[in-house]
């Protein structure tokens, strides 16, 4: 399967991009792994007739609204993040009522019409440079509770406002899972993702994005680390640091639509070109503004 994807590739001119939650046989024959943030900067930046891209469905979303000539391909069209959605219907407009300064800031696990309401884009790795830069005092900060706190946290000089939205991956870490996890390897450092509810986040050596957490375990002195997020990132981490130690709480954090994108599915989409990604024009311009402000804020 491998080979052909390869030949595939090739012949039609397509990049492969995957997420570090990505099922491992697919990270290994991507061309571009990465978070969020880099893969929408490469997404922009490609020169492919053909972007096939290994996420959840905003994903490969923003992909299409960046790239409109291109063919966004997808090999699970079902493989969506449920915290995208998130936000309660009118809740934008109810805020903008309130505060006649309001930046409503759209993590980008979020939907294209979501994006399409908001002031700017943000991912797990630039939200509170981006928040910090904005000249909005008030700020709405959608979907997610948890990686919404952790900004309003690094930033008390604005009023955060944040919707009550969550990774159910994530939330499902607990601080008693940590905990157990801590005494059996007490000299291990404990690196979290911001989408982890603030119990785990308090008991944490380092917050930050799976990049953030890749690149914090590589230039560490310390040989061991639990790892609170979703557990497709272990290959990246066993990969750079194979004399380390990686532990995750128990059970394993694993989001099941980041595992749709199997080898089989990759090939399947490779020779059929049939699970495209379209976003209405409407929508599509209106979105791209905070996606292309949050590049730029981001330089
Ligand atoms: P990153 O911003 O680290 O890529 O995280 C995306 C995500 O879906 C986390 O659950
Ligand atoms: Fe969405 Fe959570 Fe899966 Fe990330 S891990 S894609 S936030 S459900």
């Amino acid at each position: 399967m491998k080979k052909q994807i390869k030949q595939l590739k090739k012949e039609k001119n397509a990049v492969i991009l995957a997420h570090y939650y990505a099922p491992v046989q697919v990270q290994e024959i991507a061309d571009y792994v990465g978070d969020s943030f880099y893969l929408a900067k490469i997404a922009k930046q490609s020169d492919a007739d053909i972007i096939v891209f290994c996420g959840v469905y905003f994903m490969g979303e923003s992909a299409k609204i960046l790239n409109p000539d291109k063919k966004v391909l997808m090999p699970d069209l079902t493989a969506d993040c449920p915290m995208a959605h998130m936000v309660a219907d009118g809740v934008i407009d109810e805020m903008r009522k309130k505060y006649a300064d309001l930046a409503v800031v759209c993590y980008i696990n979020s939907t294209a019409e979501l994006k399409f309401q908001s002031d700017v884009c943000v991912t797990s790795s630039n939200a509170v440079k981006i928040v910090k830069a904005l000249p909005n005092k008030n700020i709405f900060f959608i979907p997610d509770k948890n990686l919404g706190r952790f900004v309003a946290e690094q930033v008390p000089e604005k009023n955060i406002v944040i919707n009550d939205g969550c990774c159910p991956i994530h939330a499902k870490i607990t601080a008693e899972q940590l905990l157990r996890e801590k005494r059996r390897h007490p000299d291990a450092l404990v690196l979290s993702h911001p989408e982890c509810e603030a119990e785990v986040l308090e008991l944490s050596d380092y917050i930050g994005s799976t990049a953030d957490i890749i690149t914090y375990s590589k230039k560490s002195d310390a040989n061991e680390f639990i790892i609170c997020t979703e557990d497709g990132v272990d290959y990246k981490l066993i990969t750079d640091n194979p004399e380390k130690r990686f532990y995750y709480p128990d059970p394993h954090p694993c989001c099941s639509d980041m595992k749709l994108n199997t080898l089989e599915a990759v090939l399947s989409v490779l020779q059929d070109e049939d699970k495209e990604v379209f976003v209405e024009d409407k929508i599509r311009t209106g979105a791209l503004v905070p996606l292309e402000k949050m590049l730029e804020l981001a330089k």
